[in-house]
């Protein structure tokens, strides 16, 4: 495991091993088994950053279940820009469904709110929000998430599906960018 590596021009350092990824996803999928049980759930997995959490959290999961894609872009760089565009759309109705829509990273807040809206609008029988990582100090709107890997401070993080300017979604591990 490399414990530094570059993107960019700038320097991110390990902070989540894939070990202990592995470990979180896994209770989040033992919390759901025991919540989904017997029922198909719609997953609505927020794209790009959120593909691998999502196959391996639905590799876990032991009630039949579908699966599908919204894409969304709020960040250039390292900021959000907190204007949401809606790059692909939902090809499920979620109405009348267990909705668990699942994203990497809950930062501002302003994303997932927006998610929230516009499928509660289609009223589904229930949704949940599944996030792997949450940074509470960032939030700029109240989000209630039922299902959290981690809980983390206000750092820029990529690694595991999250990137910095399309770059480090390959990378099995979590970094975090140095001197922030
Ligand atoms: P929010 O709307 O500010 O909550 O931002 C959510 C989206 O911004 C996430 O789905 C990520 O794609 C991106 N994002 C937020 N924080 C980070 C980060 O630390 N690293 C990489 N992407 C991030």
């Amino acid at each position: 495991m490399k414990k530094e590596i570059n993107i960019h021009d700038k320097i991110f350092s390990i902070y989540i091993p894939e070990s202990e990824i592995q470990i979180r996803v896994a209770a989040i999928a033992a919390e759901m088994n025991v919540k989904y049980k017997g029922q198909t759930p719609l997953i609505i997995s927020v794209l790009n950053g959120s593909f691998m959490f999502t196959s391996d959290l639905m590799k876990l999961l032991d009630f039949q279940c579908e699966l599908s894609f919204i894409r969304v872009s709020s960040y250039q760089g390292v900021e959000s820009t907190g204007k949401l565009k809606q790059l692909i759309g939902l090809s499920e109705d979620p109405k009348g469904r267990h909705v668990i829509l699942v994203e990497d990273i809950v930062d501002t807040g302003h994303t997932i709110s927006a998610l929230v809206e516009q499928i509660s609008a289609t009223n589904p029988e229930s949704l949940s929000v599944c996030s792997l990582l949450v940074k509470p100090d960032r939030h700029e709107k109240e989000v209630n998430i039922t299902f959290s890997g981690f809980v983390i401070p206000d750092r820029f993080v990529v690694g595991y599906g999250l990137d910095l300017d399309g770059l480090g979604r390959n990378l099995p591990h979590i970094y975090q960018l140095k001197n922030n």
